[in-house]
């Protein structure tokens, strides 16, 4: 019976049986603080348990994504263990209870999936007499096949929250798995008997201290591992035999040449490939990314742990990400998002492999070094271990993974005081930025706060309540003066979620200040700037304005923003999150994780988006509301910001909602056009992407029609024709330049000619001293040594105008030198005489002048050296 014949079949039982089929949740728990990954089918439905939520139907089944890492060195080793498996469980949330569990039970393994009821072995708590009953009386199976066991077996709990005793279902597999001992059965160490499916009463709630609660409601939960029931219906030793996991091995047996079952190392090796690669491809479409921290560190390490036992099975290229089509055949039906998501998930596999392969080589010989030092016996030294992990990558367990196969130990406590030091290092680098940020504190005596009032209005009247210069208070400022200005109500945007401060004037009756940049310090709203003209004092009372038109145009690019974000994600993928942004008058800034540029299709993509949303003409409105109000309805928060209880949510229609406090448009028209100016990366897997909006927009498409306007005017040609006649044109530059560059070849070779025939013979000396045509130095060079060429005892000295400088190169044979002739000091005095200097060695010298005039005079330095 094939894996997904089982997954249906008992969904379809307990469908029969009034149960909602409910899809596997996420593979990361929401609103669960206290997991890092759902590892159990009852996970997602902790609240129902605990009475906290109610469902209309209090009963439901799944068959549930989970991932387990506390036996990850196991995995391979072993027949069962896994990392990523599937739990099949029916639930009961203060319904049916032990009868109506142990009845299914049953019925569903003996009649729909036939397994020989002769081979079924329960256990239960050994205090529970009363599910020892339900399967003595009601089931009647033979007392000698029930066990009673202990807490270690039947009880389940995991951390905190809903638990209880639990009875579980034992296959024998037969004797030839047994131990022979006479006291086999259930609970016994060795393969025989094969725990399948575990019914858990859950009755208690367990708080953070370790206290039971009794539940009021009973429950049911139980948990059937689908890849165990698969290999007693497949009949196969182990579960990497399955229909749905074999084929991953075989994969891999071809990309490594190795076979299975051949050797047990290898074997490991491809059943922790086969495994990791499941774990992997799920936790990365349920939203992980590779990192070092929490979830990230679990699929790094996982990742990592199987691209080095690719390595071990001896694979050269990168692997992984090859398998990712294997595992969507297999399971790409039952769960779509590993189809629809499968170009993101290659691409995450393929960076992270690059990643580690980049540096796995040279980790691996650094920790052979290291080895090859220790005698047997010796300890590693955690210094080394952090090394490992923090320059090569190297996820500890790797580390830990590879000593124990070579039968060493790490110290581990130095491993981690090296890792708290450099923790320490990065917080006290946090810190200095935290305590600089802690001197932004200010106290004035005349007001305790400032608002801003300018959401919806630009002007306001309002007294002086305080002038700065610097961190001090003054009475006046004046004419030419810079200073900041405070009031209490301020119509001024202060810099601050990514929006720039506003610009404008404030005028009392006797002078002008221009506000140059709206500020936060502390409580107040700092209005920096300085007097235009007279002076301004305390107490008085002022009119401020704020520029409307750079306040419009920062609006258009933060609402711009808003919708770029939301199209990112759409277009990018979830993964999007906001990193930080920048938004002015002039442009916006946006900076977001991503894993690799953007190409020119997305792009343009991303900007139609956001186009198309403008010209939609869509209202923008926001709305004060409380922080979970906020949160349910959907609204985009930023990571690790911190919100205050009541917070302001900006809605662009019903395209986008986010958590701000910034001022924008009032409908999207206002934007009216959007252009990315550049994209590009700003560190590891975060991206920038700068664009402009309204008049900028139109004046930079204006820039580029006034640009071609140009090009065509410079080119005779229409505007319409520009791309066809710079194709043409460059086609052709490219053709006169091979033309030229054969003209140039004859020209040197005619020059040679002549050079040649201007020979002077000084004793066995012939000496070359001549003035040439030559584009450039390398050229001069190359005309000199090919002048030596297959000569016995000569001298080339030539000179040539090059732009506005003069170059010379003097050149010899060996025998040239051995009859005395040194280039370096013949140049030197040539090059002196064009105004510059240089020399070099006795074969070859090379120099300039500045005084190209000079070059006949120059020349004629070289024979006097030989008279
Ligand atoms: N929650 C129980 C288990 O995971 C069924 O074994």
């Amino acid at each position: 019976m094939k894996t997904n014949e089982i997954r249906g079949l008992y969904l379809q039982f307990f469908e029969k049986k009034m149960h909602d089929v409910l899809d596997s949740a996420s593979l990361i728990p929401q609103n669960d603080p206290s997991l890092l990954l759902v590892g159990a089918g009852m996970a997602p439905f902790k609240d129902y348990f605990t009475g906290k939520v109610k469902r209309d139907n209090p009963r439901v089944a799944t068959c549930q994504k989970c991932i387990r890492t506390g036996d990850v060195d196991n995995v391979g080793k072993t027949a069962r263990h896994h990392t990523f498996f599937e739990m099949l469980g029916n639930f009961s949330f203060g319904d049916y209870f032990k009868k109506e569990a142990v009845s299914w039970a049953w019925e569903f393994l003996t009649e729909e999936l036939k397994l020989d009821p002769n081979r079924l072995w329960p256990s239960v708590y050994e205090e529970d007499d009363e599910a020892y009953d339900l399967w003595k009386d009601m089931i009647k199976v033979p007392e000698e096949r029930i066990v009673r066991l202990g807490k270690k077996d039947n009880f389940w709990e995991v951390g905190v929250g809903p638990c209880g005793p639990c009875s579980e279902i034992y296959v024998d597999q037969g004797e030839k798995y047994g131990c022979d001992s006479p006291d086999c059965k259930p609970g016994c160490d060795c393969d025989r008997y094969l725990e399948i499916w575990n019914l858990v009463f859950t009755q208690f709630d367990k708080d953070e201290d370790g206290n039971y609660h009794p539940l009021t409601n009973k429950n049911i939960d139980t948990g059937m591992g689908l890849e165990r029931v698969a290999s007693v219906m497949q009949g196969v030793t182990n579960n990497f035999e399955i229909d749905i996991i074999f084929p991953i091995i075989e994969q891999a047996e071809k990309m490594s040449g190795k076979k299975y079952g051949v050797n047990a190392e290898t074997d490991i090796s491809l059943k922790v490939i086969a495994d990791h690669l499941r774990a992997t491809v799920f936790m990365v479409s349920d939203g992980v990314l590779p990192g070092n921290e929490g979830r990230g560190y679990v699929l790094r390490r996982l990742l990592r742990r199987a691209v080095r036992h690719g390595m071990l099975l001896g694979i050269k290229e990168q692997f992984m990400y090859r398998l990712v089509d294997t595992l969507i055949e297999l399971m790409g039906d039952t769960y779509n998002e590993i189809q629809t998501k499968r170009d993101y998930i290659v691409k995450i596999i393929t960076i992270e492999e690059e990643k580690f392969a980049q540096t796995l080589e040279q980790g691996l010989q650094l920790l052979e070094n290291e080895l090859e030092k220790l005698k047997d016996g010796e300890i590693f030294p955690g210094t080394t271990a952090f090394k490992l992990y923090d320059t090569y990558g190297f996820p500890l367990d790797l580390t830990k993974e590879i000593l124990q196969e070579k039968g060493f130990t790490l110290d581990e406590a130095s491993y981690k005081s090296e890792l708290e030091a450099q923790r320490n290092r990065a917080r006290e680098a946090r810190g200095e930025v935290e305590a600089m940020g802690s001197q932004e504190t200010l106290s004035l005596s005349s007001l305790d706060k400032s608002k801003f009032v300018g959401y919806s209005k630009l002007t306001e009247s309002g007294d002086i309540k305080s002038i700065l210069v610097g961190n001090n208070e003054v009475e006046i400022l004046e004419s030419g003066q810079e200073g900041s200005i405070v009031l209490e109500n301020s119509v001024f945007y202060p810099q601050g979620g990514g929006q720039l401060g506003d610009r404008g004037v404030i005028k009392t009756q006797s002078g002008t200040f221009e506000v140059l940049d709206t500020q936060k310090k502390g409580s107040y709203i700092l209005l920096k700037g300085k007097i235009l003209e007279g002076s301004i004092t305390t107490g008085q009372q002022s009119e401020m304005a704020v520029d409307q038109i750079l306040r419009a145009k920062t609006q258009y690019n933060h609402t711009a923003t808003h919708i770029l974000h939301k199209v990112l994600r759409e277009v990018l993928g979830t993964h999007v999150e906001q990193a930080g942004s920048e938004v002015g008058p002039e442009r916006l800034r946006f900076d977001f994780s991503h894993y690799g540029a953007c190409t020119l299709e997305e792009l343009k993509l991303i900007q139609e988006k956001v186009n198309t949303i403008i010209g939609k003409s869509l209202p923008v409105t926001t709305e004060e509301t409380d922080i979970d109000t906020a949160k349910k309805k959907g609204a985009t928060a930023l990571f690790g910001e911190k919100y205050e209880k009541h917070v302001r949510v900006v809605s662009v229609g019903d395209y986008s909602l986010e958590l701000c406090g910034g001022t924008h448009v009032k409908n999207t028209s206002e934007i009216r056009y959007f252009k990315i100016l550049s994209e590009g990366g700003i560190g590891s897997g975060l991206r920038r992407i700068e664009a402009v909006t309204g008049e900028k927009a139109f004046e930079i498409l204006e820039g580029f029609q006034q640009d071609v306007e140009f090009i065509a005017d410079s080119l005779k040609c229409q505007t319409s024709e520009v791309v066809q006649k710079t194709e043409t044109l460059v086609q052709k530059l490219k053709d006169q330049e091979r033309e030229l560059n054969q003209l140039r070849q004859k020209m040197a070779g005619s020059q040679k000619d002549d050079i040649l025939a201007n020979k002077k013979q000084i004793g066995d000396l012939e000496i070359y001293v001549s003035k040439v045509n030559v584009s450039d130095a390398n050229n001069l060079r190359d005309l000199a040594d090919s002048l030596v060429e297959n000569k016995e005892t000569v001298l080339v000295v030539l000179g040539a105008v090059i732009g506005d400088k003069v170059n010379f190169v003097a050149k010899t044979t060996p025998q040239g030198v051995k009859s005395g002739v040194h280039c370096g000091k013949i140049i030197k005095e040539v090059a002196q005489t064009a105004g510059g200097g240089g020399g070099g060695r006795p074969d070859m010298a090379q120099a300039g002048g500045k005084l190209p005039e000079m070059i006949d005079e120059a020349l004629s330095k070289v024979l006097p050296f030989f008279e």
